[in-house]
Order: C-alpha cells, then structure tokens, then sequence
C-alpha cells in the first residue's frame, strides 16, 4: 500500500504524541508509520479487532491495538466482540482462549509465542494428579494450553485466582502449573491447594533483595507485583494481583512512586498513560510476548499462515469451554 508524504507525516505525528512518552523519537515514529497505517486501515476493510495484551510492545499498543489489557479482560472482550476477525497480540494460549469463547470467530496470532508456564503441564500431568488426589477439584491457571483447559473443572487468571478457589464446592483443589501463584493464595484461603511445579520465567527472577534496597531509598514508594513473583518477593509488597489489579492500583493512589515488579510492558503504560507516576527499580522483559511485531501483525491481517489461525479440534474447545465458563461464571456472580 502506498501512503502521501502527508499522511505519513500526519501518522507519525499521532503515534508521536503517545510513543514520546516512552522515549520514541519523530523520526523512529515515522518509520512505522508505513506500517501502522496499512494495519489500521486494513482492520476495518476486514471488520478485524485487535486486541494487545499490556506485555506488549508501544508500538503495537498505541499504534494499532484496539484494546490494552489483561488475559481476562481481553478474553471478556473476545467472547462480545461484534468482529468478523480478533487478531490477540499476545501469547498463543490467550488466542486460544479466544478461540474456544467465541468460536464462530476468525481468530488470528502474529507469532506461535509461548510461555513457559504454559509449556510446564500437559494434559496426562493433569490425569495423573487426579489419580492421586480422587477428592480435589482441578482449576488451571489461565496459562495453559486448552488441551490442558479441557482437563480441568475451571480455569482462572491472577485476577479472580482466589475468586474461583472460593466458588469451587471441593475443599481440596489441584492449581495448576504456576508454583508460586499457588503458594502466594494458599495463606489467603482454608482450602488445600496441590501446587504444580510451572514457573514464570519473568518473575521468577525478581528478588525480595532488590525489592527491599527500592524501599530503603524510597520509603515512601509502593510496590506492586504480580502473582506470579515468588511468596518472598509477594511479602514485601503493597499488593499482589493481576496486571489490570497493578494499573488500577496506580491510577487510583494518591502516590507518585511505584515499584512494578512485572514484565516492563507495564511500565509502559503507566509512562504513556499515567502523568506524574514515577517508575522506581528495574523491569524485565518477556521473551515470548515481545515477539510480536508490526511486520507479523500485517501478514497475520493481509495474508495469515494456518499457523496464524487458530484451529482447535471441536471436542478440545468443548471440554476447555466447560473450564471457562466456568470461570466467567465465578467470576460475574461476585
Ligand atoms: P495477566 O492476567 O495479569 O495479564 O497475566 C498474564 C501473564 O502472562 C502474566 O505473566
Ligand atoms: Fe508466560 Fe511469564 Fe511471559 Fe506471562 S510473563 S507470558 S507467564 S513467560
């Protein structure tokens, strides 16, 4: 697609006003700008949505997303949307999700990105541990494959995780893959969670240490980190939760100084988004997420691969579907 100097010009300036915030130049915005105008006008000639997990990168949150958030608001956004394609810029699993809540959709990936949680369990693990443990319910985090979701009696996110264990009617529930998510709700509720063995490689690297020499400089600051982190890690903070719980955190104190211990695409958001919120201490990012590209997102648009669409055989997104729902279901009810 050819684009005037004009519109190119006037493109590099709507991203400019955005992007500069994370330190993005003129120049660096005019050389996306090919790219963010086809992806733009591409989406609406195709009735597609894109929707960017807030892992991603600025370029692809500001440029073309339609809508930045967390895995389960992205999949509520999913399961309503009125388009014909839902382009997930995400990690596969969360497409998947996508897929299984509104099936009758298109539902396109730019890359075949995993997660190392996703990647720790496969659907026989979850056959196994119910062989030990005849009396526990099963709820898997929603960092799974749907051929381990099809498994399960619910899914959850960190955002509802202890919401689901809750509603469940077992007393003794299987939560899996991510170890420390488990031991980080286990202190929060009388049930008896058996952990997996998944860990995040992203947060499995921060550290209380590092946590504790932000708060020696910057008593005043609040730390916020995702459930993800190790318990020690979880111990020095001010909350844990879910990505969209950190946001909310920021946009809503009256602080000006936060530690986000997360991947740095929260970071971004709350330089873009948030004025006068001053990030503290260091981000790492996700390998995985940071995948995606403008390049990918425009053939996964213009002319997608099968591996950019998703295909799930009917009986998998029937069984991961019960899952779910079933979450969906705990989750509005409260
Ligand atoms: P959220 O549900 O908080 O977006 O988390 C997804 C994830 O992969 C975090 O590492
Ligand atoms: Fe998976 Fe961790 Fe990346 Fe989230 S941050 S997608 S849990 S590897």
């Amino acid at each position: 697609m050819e684009f005037s100097s004009a519109e190119i010009q006037n493109e590099a300036s709507r991203l400019f006003t955005k992007l500069k915030k994370v330190d993005w130049t003129m120049e660096k915005c005019a050389e996306i700008a090919h790219l963010t105008l086809e992806i733009n006008k591409l989406k609406k000639e195709k009735n597609a949505v894109i929707l960017a997990h807030s892992y991603q990168s600025p370029e692809i949150m500001y440029g073309i997303g339609d809508y930045l958030g967390d895995s389960y608001g992205l999949s509520i956004k999913a399961k309503n949307t009125e388009a014909d394609i839902i382009v997930f810029c995400s990690v596969h699993f969360m497409a998947e999700t996508a897929k299984i809540l509104n099936p009758k959709k298109e539902v396109r990936v730019p890359t075949i990105a995993g997660c190392s949680l996703a990647e720790s369990i496969k659907p026989n693990d979850i056959k196994k541990l119910r062989k030990e443990h005849p009396n526990a319910g099963v709820i898997c985090y929603v960092n799974t494959t749907a051929e381990v979701k099809a498994e399960c009696d619910a899914c959850c996110t960190s955002a509802n995780a202890l919401k689901i264990i809750e509603g469940m009617p077992q007393n003794e529930l299987i939560f899996v893959p991510d170890e420390f998510m488990a031991k980080n709700l286990q202190p929060l509720t009388n049930k008896k969670l058996i952990p997996w063995k998944g860990r995040c490689i992203v947060h499995q690297e921060f550290s209380d240490e590092s946590v504790r020499q932000v708060k020696s400089m910057y008593p005043e600051a609040k730390i916020l980190v995702h459930s993800e982190c190790a318990p020690n890690v979880v111990k020095e903070s001010d909350l844990m939760g879910s990505t969209d719980d950190i946001l909310k955190y920021v946009f809503n104190s009256d602080a000006n100084q936060f530690m986000l211990v997360t991947e740095c695409g929260i970071k971004d958001r709350v330089k873009t988004e948030f004025i006068g919120k001053e990030v503290l201490g260091s981000c790492i990012l996700c390998p995985y997420m940071k995948q995606i590209t403008l390049e990918d997102v425009l053939t996964c648009l213009k002319s997608p691969s099968s591996e950019q669409i998703i295909d799930l055989p009917e009986d998998v997104i029937k069984r991961a579907k019960k899952s779910i729902d079933k979450m969906v279901e705990i989750t509005e009810k409260n």
